[in-house]
């Protein structure tokens, strides 16, 4: 008795984690915007998440309610355990700004849609010179800078 009561105590503690590690990443995108799919695919692959694409012609009001300045809006909205992500932003500077949590910093933000940067990758054509900036409660900032 008291080994089944142990074996699911320790179930009802992993169940929560397991349900957290696999919570599929919500994206909110502009409805039928081809290039969020492609910047979803390579999330999906690296972060080994499912991501739900979202159709959202309400975007703009998601973009404020998470705080994303509005001069830094792009084509795309996620979340990822509670940081904010919008536009192409560079998986690498993703799982770098989870990794380290960085103070007043809700998240990372690349401004439209630069050729060359992660799913904006258009063949035969030279990736443009583009900043990852970080904003948040404590400001924005230059998080990554991505050479053409
Ligand atoms: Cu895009
Ligand atoms: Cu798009």
């Amino acid at each position: 008795m008291l080994a089944i009561r142990r074996f699911l105590a320790a179930l009802a503690l992993a169940v929560p984690a397991l349900a957290i590690a696999a919570a599929p990443i919500a994206m909110h995108r502009d409805p039928g915007c081809p290039c969020c799919l492609k910047w979803a695919a390579q999330v999906r692959a690296q972060f080994g998440r499912q991501v739900q694409v979202i159709d959202d012609s309400q975007r703009a009001l998601l973009q404020k309610r998470l705080g994303v300045p509005a001069d830094l809006a792009s084509c795309h909205t996620a979340v990822i355990d509670g940081m904010v992500f919008e536009g192409h932003v560079p998986i690498a500077d993703m799982k770098r700004v989870l990794a380290q949590r960085p103070k007043g910093v809700a998240g990372l933000a690349v401004a439209g849609m630069p050729t060359g940067s992660e799913g904006m990758e258009m063949r035969g054509q030279k990736g443009q010179a583009y900043d990852v900036i970080a904003f948040g409660p404590g400001g924005r900032r230059v998080f990554a800078h991505h050479a053409a």
